[in-house]
């Protein structure tokens, strides 16, 4: 059965200050590369949401130690060498993360691996790793001329290469880096548009040999990592729900604390100041080798704009909340250059555009984004999440503006980033 909530705020606002949960990105890869190290490792505000879940399930199934609790989550490995062959398939859940990082470490392991995903997973292009690994050599197969979960991967000796990504994609440089780590010789990534960068940072903090140059990072093969600590920075694409929460609501005032503030994720703080939302970035620090901070929005008078080119890989996540915030702007927000978009847990541009209209809202779909007239007054619908967790939050945030009720259908798929959405939302309106 499908679960359903009833949401119905009727001219509440918000205010308080909450943290949001760790980061989604560097909670995966912090279980990733801490199995990779010899020794012990503490990750400390990890992301307990059903995407990190199943980064840890993967490697507890190659012969990791690996113990929660609660947002607290201890690895103990031997290193890459120890890691065994998994006498089950794997199963990714909903991650992308998951799955394009995986392979390209499961690669260049001398075993034989099967990996498979929900039914959304299932429809996500995976070749975009795949043609790499398969130019270092790697062995792998999988649905639709190998471009589909279930992916099976006879790992073993990898070469190194030279990449140049033709999709603005983080996983895929990811996953390439790693087969680069276990590869002989340096393998290269080259981007166009450089993408969030926590990879090459944490490969760093494991003691890992690695150059970045402008758009371009290079890592040695066949090294060791040493296990190391890491405290997880707040989720900025989860606080952005709560950001764009505040500059919609009338009378509200919002902080969020120890939010992570890495230069490929703030992409978010400069479109709500492009569109004059009253926003504040106060008592910055770093925390992990990653900057921090808390951000103040206050309820704001809303400007359309264009957002476009260099700047769509460092919101790509946020879009949709965006897309919302611009249903409350003035004049018209055009969002071009997102076709990436069409590859996430939906298709954002149809599960935005289609959902948002049934709020009422005067919004668009173009091949590569969309365009937003507002300002809407929006209006009580029964909407479904698609599955999608950014698509249910997106919804939820769209309630606060509506006067009688609306009903969201499939609210579970929340927890696959944000398990106490509903539960911040709730400090935040009494
Ligand atoms: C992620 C990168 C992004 C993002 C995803 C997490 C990562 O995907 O949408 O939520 O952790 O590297 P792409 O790199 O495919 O754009």
């Amino acid at each position: 059965m499908v679960s359903k909530k009833r949401l119905h705020f009727q001219d509440q606002s918000l205010s308080g200050t909450i943290s949001v949960p760790g980061d989604k990105s560097i909670s995966h890869r912090a279980v990733m590369f801490a199995s990779l190290a010899e020794g012990k490792a503490t990750i400390t505000n990890f992301l307990a949401g059903e995407d990190c879940l199943s980064t840890i399930a993967a490697f507890q199934k190659m012969g990791v130690t690996i113990e929660r609790f609660d947002d607290t989550v201890v690895v103990e490995s031997n290193g890459i060498q120890s890691l065994q062959e998994p006498s089950e398939p794997i199963d990714l859940g909903n991650s992308g993360t998951t799955a394009r990082l995986l392979m390209g470490i499961l690669a260049g392991l001398p075993y034989h691996f099967s990996l498979y995903g929900d039914a959304s997973l299932s429809k996500r292009p995976m070749d975009r790793i795949i043609v790499p690994l398969h130019q270092m050599g790697a062995k792998i197969d999988g649905r639709d001329n190998g471009r589909l979960l279930p992916i099976s991967i006879r790992g073993g000796q990898l070469q190194p290469i030279n990449y140049h990504p033709p999709v603005k994609s983080a996983q895929v440089k990811s996953g390439v880096l790693l087969a680069g780590l276990l590869a002989k010789g340096s393998t290269s990534v080259t981007e166009t548009t450089k993408t969030r960068d926590h990879t090459e940072n944490m490969l760093q903090a494991f003691g890992a040999r690695l150059q970045t140059n402008d758009n371009q990072v290079t890592i040695e093969g066949e090294q060791s990592l040493k296990a190391c600590d890491i405290e997880v920075p707040g989720d900025i694409s989860s606080a952005a729900f709560f950001l764009v929460a505040a500059a919609i609501t009338p009378n509200s005032s919002v902080t969020i604390q120890d939010v992570g503030l890495n230069p490929t994720r703030t992409g978010i703080v400069e479109v709500l100041q492009q569109m004059k939302v009253d926003i504040q970035v106060n008592h910055q620090r770093t925390v992990g080798g990653e900057p921090i901070g808390d951000i103040t929005v206050n309820a704001s008078s809303i400007q359309g704009t264009t957002i476009d080119g260099d700047i769509i890989p460092r919101i790509i996540d946020e879009i949709p909340i965006i897309a919302l915030l611009a249903t409350q702007a003035k004049g018209e927000t055009v969002i071009k250059d997102a076709e990436e978009l069409r590859y996430k847990e939906t298709d954002r541009i149809e599960s935005v555009v289609n959902t948002l209209q049934q709020f009422g809202a005067h919004i668009e779909g173009t091949h590569d984004g969309m365009i937003i007239k507002g300002e809407s007054q929006l209006h009580g619908c029964d909407v479904h999440s698609y599955g999608d967790h950014r698509i249910g939050m997106m919804i939820a945030i769209a309630s606060l503006l509506v006067e009688d009720e609306v009903i969201l259908r499939d609210q579970d798929c929340i927890a696959v980033s944000y398990p106490q959405f509903f539960d911040d939302l709730q400090k935040l309106l009494s």
